[in-house]
């Protein structure tokens, strides 16, 4: 599925580019910068930021590789803030 129509970059290419950049750095420093790099782009019109965002955090919970670190998007997602 292509998540980012400027660029062209689909779910699969997002995916791998968040595992390589798991090898180098914590799961929490990874951003949609670091996605539109390794896929030798840049954003245009960033409307595809939030869905990389998302891919990121799903490839970081698939791995484990969050351990306990909640990103931005899991925390404003979270059921606790629902309950506080
Ligand atoms: S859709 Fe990704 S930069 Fe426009």
């Amino acid at each position: 599925m292509i998540i980012c129509h400027c660029n062209v970059i689909d779910s699969d290419q997002i995916r791998s580019a968040v595992r390589q950049a798991l090898g180098e750095m914590p799961a929490h420093a990874i951003t949609p910068a670091h996605v539109y790099a390794r896929c030798e782009t840049a954003p245009n019109c960033g409307g595809c930021q939030l869905m990389i965002r998302h891919v990121i955090d799903s490839v970081v919970a698939e791995t484990g590789a969050g351990g306990n670190v909640v990103t931005p998007n899991q925390a404003v997602n979270s059921p606790l803030r629902e309950s506080a």
